[in-house]
């Protein structure tokens, strides 16, 4: 009985110690308001965190098309476009190429994946990785360079 009644209290210690923590969580930020929102805007994925997103997503998308989850597919590509647009927001000076690139490329692969014609997202895939490594390049990051890894990093790709 004594045991028992030492572990309640020990569990009831550690909630408490964990709700106080909880409420320290945000006392980093610091001034006012207006500074404490430039605190959390600083804090907003860049592009390189971006295209971690986005490279996952693409190599996700090449799998489920060739596993024939055209609807993976679909939704992953819808997806890149949605993460490019934090990138877009938060590196405005590289907007444009990202929104061509998009134009050009993404746009072409999701007309493939409607069609579900895997001869032609295969080659639209490869077009798009060469023109991924293109802007690499034209921005001085010729060492990023994309290949398709060997199996898909996603447990989602395959065919349900
Ligand atoms: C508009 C130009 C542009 C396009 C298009 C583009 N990238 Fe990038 N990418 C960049 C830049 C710039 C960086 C470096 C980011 C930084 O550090 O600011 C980068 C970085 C990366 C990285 C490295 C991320 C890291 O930090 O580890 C990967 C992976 C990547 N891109 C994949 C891709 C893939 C895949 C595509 C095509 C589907 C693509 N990128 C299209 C400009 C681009």
């Amino acid at each position: 009985m004594l045991k028992i009644r030492k572990t309640t209290v020990l569990v009831a210690g550690c909630l408490l110690t964990l709700s106080a923590a909880s409420y320290a969580a945000s006392d980093w930020l610091k001034g006012t308001p207006e500074q404490q929102l430039k605190s959390l805007a600083e804090l907003q994925p860049g592009l390189g965190t971006v295209m971690i997103e986005y490279a996952n997503r693409f190599t996700t998308m090449y799998y489920a098309a060739n596993g024939g989850n055209w609807g993976m597919a679909d939704y992953q590509l819808k997806e890149m476009r949605e993460i490019q647009e934090v990138g877009e927001t938060t590196r405005p000076g590289r907007a444009k190429m990202l929104k061509s690139f998009e134009s050009d490329n993404l746009d072409k692969l999701a007309g493939t994946i409607k069609g579900k014609d895997l001869k032609k997202f295969n080659a639209t895939f490869k077009e798009t990785v060469t023109a991924c490594n293109g802007c690499h390049v034209a921005n001085d990051f010729a060492f990023i360079k994309y290949q398709l890894p060997k199996a898909s990093p996603s447990p989602t790709s395959a065919k349900p």
